[in-house]
């Protein structure tokens, strides 16, 4: 509507208005919107004053109720009743799913996102990359694209001769059996404890992992099972958090397709010998990009450009996105330069969508030595504080720990996407999972509040919008703006942008909740019943796009 009033405007100013000088007043008596008249002084030879005045008694249109002129501003009074019953009709039509939008056009982005290292704890880092990832596949889905989400499992490199070595040496199968990754990590420490006083032992490494290169067949069943057995951890993490994915091709997926991209790279004359190995130079102000090392093994870099080609190839995507950590920057400059070199111009629509660290008490959380923090634990205790938390709450509550599964892992997204993603986050269970201030669960809560409102008031009859208070007025104008808002959040690739304006959305609800009586008010529940189903509509919606469940009861 704020581009509605603006066009209404346009007509009386002298130069063209956009968006941002169209102001929101200090206080709400005040009105809606302000246009400052100072800009036009000059050209229309008048005095800001005389020019507000002469607006405020012109102006005239179905969307303003009112104007004042007060110092040389137009004070702007929406026509609140007309506006009010507009949108709640748009909310409530069951043929449109309010803020979505088509502006994606059915393009497809593949989005490469969690891409856990198998024998290796889930970590930290892939728990936002899993989150951050799910919730962009979401806001690009409203904004009309269609995206692949691929789970690029870590299931190839030298550390994989280095494991095979060292589960020969010392490893057994129940031990993997009962606990595969923190055997199977254990295993990887040792190799690197022993082969500080031992070097034989790197050469063994290096030797098994060109064995699986080479397809030899116990090699590679082992191998398999490790895969297996990380991957049956992984999915359980997945279950938890709800998320699924359209492909799991990893790193080993790979093997047997890089020689045609080292040789095209070869053959396009961008291929180098240095130090034994072979590179692509990136000029003077970037470490060239190791293709390929002295004994013919393939790196990180070499199987992730044969992805990408691979993934234009099956996808011909509009855009490519990597949702990994801020340290590995330099890696997609690289690859993503090479690429550039050997000639695809969509290159340039490869995207890194980098993060910050989860921190705790300031440290980085470390999947090392000693101090593994296992995820599965973190979201377990997440759930079952959520559940004391209703066991003295809502100790009748049905499906309880359903409900304490949806709010305790859902405070742990939250509690991730509310912040930029670029910032590092502090980890805190605690916090996350309070009910007042800027958490999940509080969003949940306005949720369940509004549908327990909706139980005891009934289905939706027809309704007329009389008048609009101030606590109405507020949800109204919050829930105009979610349409543009998701339409920012895809634009930035930035979740926090949807988490902010749910917490929003529920204060703003909150505080009409505990200000109007609803129930005792008979005149205008009919109208409130619309007003308080369109909220939990656009609060479930909000709430869907971070990844987050809403329970009906908590
Ligand atoms: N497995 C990698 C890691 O844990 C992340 C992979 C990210 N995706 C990619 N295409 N490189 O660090």
């Amino acid at each position: 509507m704020k581009m509605d009033v603006l066009q209404v405007l346009q007509q009386f100013s002298p130069i063209p208005l956009d968006e941002n000088m169209l102001e929101k007043p200090v206080h709400a008596h005040l009105g809606d919107l302000a246009l400052p008249c100072f800009p036009f002084a000059k050209e229309l030879r008048k005095s800001p004053v005389v020019i507000a005045n002469e607006i405020a008694l012109a102006i005239e249109h179905p969307l303003i109720r009112k104007a004042e002129a007060v110092n040389g501003y137009v004070n702007i009074f929406l026509n609140r009743t007309t506006i009010t019953s507009a949108l709640l009709q748009k909310i409530l039509d069951p043929s449109v799913s309010y803020g979505s939008s088509n502006e994606g056009n059915g393009g497809i982005v593949t989005i490469d996102l969690s891409s856990p290292n198998i024998a290796k704890p889930f970590s930290m880092g892939h728990l936002r990359s899993t989150v951050i990832g799910n919730s962009i596949a979401l806001l690009l889905e409203k904004n009309g694209f269609k995206t692949v989400k691929i789970n690029y499992i870590g299931d190839w490199g030298t550390q994989f001769g280095k494991l095979l070595t060292a589960y020969r040496k010392w490893g057994n199968e129940q031990e993997v059996q009962q606990a595969p990754i923190q055997t199977l990590l254990k295993l990887y420490i040792r190799f690197h404890e022993e082969a500080e006083h031992n070097d034989s032992l790197n050469a063994e490494g290096r030797a098994a992992f060109k064995s699986l290169e080479d397809g030899d067949k116990e090699a590679l069943a082992l191998w398999k099972w490790f895969k297996t057995e990380s991957l049956k951890e992984f999915q359980r993490i997945y279950d938890l958090l709800g998320i699924t994915f359209d492909s799991y091709n990893g790193e080993a997926y790979y093997n047997d397709k890089m020689e045609p991209i080292v040789k095209e790279i070869a053959d396009k004359g961008l291929l180098i010998e240095s130090n034994g190995a072979l590179v692509v130079e990136l000029g003077e102000d970037m470490p060239p990009c190791l293709i390929m090392k002295s004994d013919g093994a393939t790196l990180y870099a070499t199987r992730d450009l044969t992805a990408a080609i691979d993934r234009k190839e099956t996808y011909d995507f509009v855009k490519s996105l990597y949702v990994v950590g801020n340290e590995q920057s330099l890696h997609f400059t690289q690859f993503k330069k090479v690429l550039g070199k050997m000639g695809y111009e969509w290159a340039d629509d490869i995207q890194h969508i980098p993060f910050g660290l989860i921190l705790k008490a300031g440290k980085k959380m470390s999947t090392r030595k000693g101090k593994i923090v296992l995820l599965e634990q973190v979201l377990n205790e997440a759930i079952s504080l959520a559940q004391s938390t209703i066991e003295t709450k809502n100790p009748n509550l049905a499906n309880k720990a359903q409900v304490a599964e949806e709010v305790g892992v859902g405070a742990i997204i939250f509690g991730d996407l509310k912040q930029h993603r670029k910032h590092d986050i502090e980890f805190n269970l605690e916090t996350m999972l309070q009910t007042e201030g800027e958490t999940g669960p509080y969003v949940q809560y306005a949720f369940a509040r509004a549908k327990s409102v909706l139980r005891k008031a009934g289905d939706i009859q027809p309704y007329s919008v009389d008048d609009v208070n101030d606590f109405e007025w507020a949800i109204i104008r919050a829930l105009e703006q979610f349409p543009q808002t998701v339409k920012r959040a895809a634009d930035d690739l930035d979740p926090s942008i949807i988490a902010k304006y749910a917490i929003d959305l529920a204060q703003t609800f909150s505080s009409f909740y505990g200000n109007v009586k609803v129930l005792s008010d008979a005149d205008h529940l009919p109208y409130r019943i619309a007003l308080i189903t369109s909220t939990a509509i656009v609060l479930k919606e909000a709430l869907r796009l971070l990844g987050m469940k809403a329970p009906e009861e908590m």
